[in-house]
Order: structure tokens, then sequence, then C-alpha cells
């Protein structure tokens, strides 16, 4: 693998290798022991066009704990302001030493472009509507330290699902993977590709063993009404009708009070911090692959 676009393409026995070796990574942090440092002497450009917490600084300490040395492009900052292209951009990080690429960017393919004008290794973190395979790549790691398996569990996604690039990553891969995904959303929000899907929140409830809550991307067309609210907020009346064992997630950032109440994002059920503590080890698995380690 030279780089981490996209889902599409990535096979199961593939996925679950990236999974196990995030997971082996959770380990080695939370127990404090030392990490290969396989990209000792690299640089890693993080060159992110949109705005991010969670993905940017999860690289940026993943890239650490591996040895890099990492640059961070803040656009704002930036010559981009002064006229100067993506491609003259990406080209001039790569002229200041940058071995491998991190991108963000509100355009689909971005990423991939960058990718074919430097020839270095890119790694995908969120581009337009399209995908964010390594939220993808956490998010399934979180379900698999939980359940313990992925085969045969059953996740309903819900929200804004049309506009959203988690949703983008995060529906195919968990098939791939072998989880019953259920889509479910207002129509308008709803992809035409979208085979598996429900209108109501309220029909499919007792049936799961996870909520993915998304957050409405108001950014991206995507708007707020009381009636998205009120038929899709997961709330404690809806929690309270779901299976003991289920858990809600979310990718953050979330919007408390729209998608999802007060109370439901901070109860027992959440796992929406475990999922952020596996952004390092997930992001440093993807480094590790491209790095070539094996095993
Ligand atoms: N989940 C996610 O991509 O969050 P950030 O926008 O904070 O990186």
């Amino acid at each position: 693998m030279k780089d981490f676009l996209t889902v599409t393409g990535l096979g199961r026995e593939e996925f679950e290798g990236l999974i196990g070796r995030a997971s082996a990574n959770r380990d080695l942090l939370d127990s404090r022991s030392p990490i290969e440092p396989i990209l000792k002497g690299l640089a890693v450009a993080n060159l992110f066009f949109e705005p991010s917490t969670r993905t940017r600084l999860s690289f940026d300490l993943a890239a650490q704990r591996l040895g890099a040395n990492v640059i961070t492009f803040d656009p704002a900052t930036s010559s981009t302001s002064k006229g100067e292209t993506l491609r003259d951009t990406a080209l001039t990080v790569q002229a200041i030493g940058a071995d491998m690429m991190v991108v963000r960017h509100s355009t689909d393919g971005v990423p991939e472009q960058i990718a074919s004008w430097t020839g270095l290794p890119v790694i995908n973190a969120g581009d337009g509507m399209h995908e964010h395979p390594t939220q993808a790549l956490l998010d399934a790691v979180t379900l698999n330290r939980r359940f313990g398996r992925l085969h045969g569990l059953r996740l309903g996604i819900v929200g804004d699902i049309l506009h959203s690039r988690v949703a983008g990553s995060l529906i195919p891969a968990l098939r791939t993977l072998g989880i019953e995904v259920i889509a479910v959303g207002p129509a308008d929000w709803m992809p035409e590709s979208e085979t598996s899907h429900a209108d109501a929140l309220d029909d499919v409830l007792e049936s799961l063993d996870a909520v993915y809550l998304l957050r409405v991307q108001t950014e991206r067309g995507g708007t707020i009404t009381k009636e998205f609210i009120a038929n899709y907020q997961l709330n404690d009346q809806r929690a309270a009708r779901l299976p003991e064992h289920a858990i809600v997630m979310h990718p953050g950032p979330m919007n408390r009070g729209v998608e999802i109440s007060e109370e439901v994002a901070d109860s027992a059920r959440s796992l929406i911090t475990e999922q952020v503590r596996n952004g390092v080890p997930a992001r440093m698995a993807v480094f590790q692959t491209l790095a070539g380690q094996t095993g």
C-alpha cells in the first residue's frame, strides 16, 4: 500500500490487519511501552485546508510517537492567501523535505491529486463529501474492542448521510467487515445508491447493537430543522429503547442538542471518547503500513 486515500478496494483481510495493528498500538500506548520509531529521520507534513481538532492532532501525535518530524501547514497564514496554487503548495512542501503527507480539503479528490503530483505517500484525512478512511478505521477498532468481533453486528448510521464523508468511508468499510449497516435519515439526505435504509429511527432502535450519529454538515448544504431534531435526535427516551448492550458512537465534533442530547452524549452507552482515544493508534497503524512494516 503506497497511499491511504479510500476504503474502496480494501479487502477484509487487509482491513482486519490494520485493525489488529491499531489495537496492538493502543495496548502499547495504554501501557506506556516503548514503540519502534519506524518513521525516525522522516518528515510528515500535515496539510489541513479545513478545520480539524481530533484528526489533525492525532495524526500529529501518531507521527511523533513513531519518531517522525512533523511539519504543520496552516492555510490562514500560508502563501495560499497570496495566490499560490494547490499544486505549487504541495510541491513546495515536498521540496522543503516532506516524506509523507496527510491531507484534508473541502474538495473531493484533492488528496489523490496531491499524491499524483508529488509521488509521495498521502493519507486522506477527509476530502469534501467523499471519504474519511482513517475515521472508519478507528471506528472499526472501537467496535471490535468493545464487542470482540465485527461480523454479525447491526449498526444504524443516522442523520445527514448524503453530505458526510465519514459515512462515505464507514458504510462500505463496515459492510466489508461483515457488519449489517442500516442508513437512517430523511429521504433528502439519503444517497440514491443506498440500498439498506430506514426513514424512521424509531422503527430500528430495538434491533441495533450500535447507533452511529452524524453531525448535520451545514458547511456542505445540510440544514438543521426542528423536524430533524424531533425525528432523529438520539435522546434519553429513544436510548431507553435500545438493547441493554447497545452503544452510541459519533465521529465528532458533536452538536449537542441536535443529533444527540446532552444526556446521551455523556451516558454510559457513549463510546465517543473511546473513538477519539483510538485515533492515534489507528493512524499509527496506517503510517506503519505505508512505511512498509509487516507483522
Ligand atoms: N471526526 C473528525 O474528523 O473530527 P475533526 O474535524 O475534529 O478532525
